[in-house]
């Protein structure tokens, strides 16, 4: 995203019902960790359904710049030549990843096993996330890092390891990127790195290193942790791989449908990876009508496609141990929570503070600007539910994406219309958004 470009205001206005079929972009995660993936293995890994977002596109960048080739070879189409583990080669240039948090917090991890230099850096947003987290086992590991701002903030160098050393890594927070940069720099370790963490996390980097040949164990541990297991200096080889709708993004239809009267809307081929599914575990608790038909399994993921109907609903206590299968939801749900009767209260959001913006902050401030009673206790959110929400709100994004589609959602539903002041970030996971929420039945202009 250029930093001199001038806002891009949207406002959404009362529409629908929401009608019709639409398939939403190739999911992030699995996107990103293609490309990352068919960097480090040996030979072309065949790409489909890739999402083709500014988060992948500054990714595919990135992989480029380190040595990998990477080209579009058709709509949604990509081909990476890979470099094989530990064979990226010096970047030119600092590597710029844009509003990807993953993108980079993966990167630094396959960058830490390799012999090299490569400075780190990105947007405003980016710029002021903790990369400490990242940092501190990937250091364990050999890895060097200079340059940093307090907490480690970007930019920063990083000096790759000559000689990385695997570890025994137990993550102090339910973080898939945290998980996915340990297990990437393990790759180039000899011996078994192992991840431990308490709240299993996503788990597209363990299903995608066995899909690539690598040699990885997944081990339960009580009642919500997992143990994972990894040999070290596997040869990777290109794989293809098939990228399912994006469940994160498939939530803004999926709730604009819900709370716009008299609306019923088809998403197809959406993923249900279990560890990604809270938020329809959530809604369907609330009383929605949400129908899962033609459950199937496509490039290791089961895929559904998702009947959606307008309905009334309550509000729900969300419990803290469901976070990490709904993390990027929290703001969706909210204004779901806003046309519920009654009070939600999501518990254990800490984490929501360091994505794009603090998601906490924002998503509360999103509602109270547009008439919903809202509280913050803690690391909780309280939606107080009415059925119904004024509107008429100016929403600071803060570059958040998910802020920004949250609050065009519930433009869609509200007495009045809801401006955002930026729209612009949408495009780093869901391009085309508000084409398609238009093609459903939404009013933005
Ligand atoms: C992601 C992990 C999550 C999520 C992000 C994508 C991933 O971040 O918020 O959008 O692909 O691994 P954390 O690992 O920081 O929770």
């Amino acid at each position: 995203m250029d930093p001199a470009a001038p806002l891009s205001p949207l406002t959404a206005r009362r529409s629908g019902p929401f009608q019709g079929t639409a398939r939403v972009p190739g999911d992030k995660s699995i996107s990103l960790r293609s490309l990352i993936l068919g960097a480090l293995a040996v030979g072309e890994t065949r790409i489909t359904g890739m999402l083709e977002g500014e988060d992948a596109i500054s990714t595919a960048n990135a992989m480029k710049a380190l040595g990998a080739t990477v080209e579009r070879t058709g709509e949604k189409a990509w081909r990476v030549l890979g470099v094989g583990v530990a064979g990226f080669a010096a970047p030119r240039a600092a590597l710029d990843f844009g509003n990807s948090g993953t993108g980079c917090r993966l990167a630094m991890g396959a960058v830490a096993g390799c012999p090299i230099v490569a400075t780190f850096d990105g947007d405003a947003s980016l710029r002021t996330r903790p990369m400490r987290r990242i940092l501190d086992p990937l250091e364990k590991m050999g890895a060097r890092t200079r340059q940093q701002a307090d907490g480690g903030r970007l930019p920063l160098t990083m000096q790759g390891a000559r000689d990385p050393l695997p570890i025994v890594y137990e993550a102090p927070v339910p973080s898939a990127q945290l998980k996915s940069a340990v297990l990437l720099a393990g790759l180039a370790a000899p011996g078994t790195t192992v991840v431990i963490e308490k709240e299993a996390t996503r788990d597209h980097t363990e299903k995608m290193l066995k899909h690539f040949g690598a040699s990885l164990r997944v081990e339960a541990i009580g009642d919500h942790g997992r143990r994972i297991t990894l040999e070290g200096q596997p040869e990777l080889e290109g794989a293809p791989m098939m990228v399912p709708g994006d469940p994160s993004s498939a939530a803004f239809a999926m709730v604009a449908a819900l709370i716009v009267p008299g609306s019923e809307i088809l998403l197809p081929g959406v993923m249900m990876n279990p560890l990604r599914n809270g938020l329809l575990t959530t809604l369907k608790e609330m009383g929605a009508t949400i129908e899962i038909v033609a459950t199937r399994n496509e490039g290791g993921e089961d895929v559904a496609d998702l009947r959606v109907r307008a309905c009334a609903f309550k509000g729900v206590d969300v419990p803290a141990e469901r976070a990490p299968t709904m993390i990027d939801e929290y703001p969706i749900l909210a204004i779901a929570a806003a046309f519920a009767e009654g009070t939600t209260r999501m518990r254990g959001l800490k984490e929501l503070r360091v994505k794009e913006s603090d998601r906490l902050e924002a998503t509360a401030a999103l509602l109270s600007g547009n008439g919903v009673a809202v509280e913050i206790e803690g690391d909780d959110l309280i939606v107080h539910g009415k059925g119904r929400a004024p509107g008429g709100g100016l929403v600071k994004t803060h570059m958040d994406h998910r802020i920004a589609m949250s609050a065009l959602v519930l433009g869609c539903a509200s007495e009045q219309p809801v401006t955002v002041d930026d729209a612009a970030f949408i495009a780093t996971s869901f391009p085309g958004f508000a084409e398609l929420m238009r093609s459903l039945g939404a009013d933005y202009s």
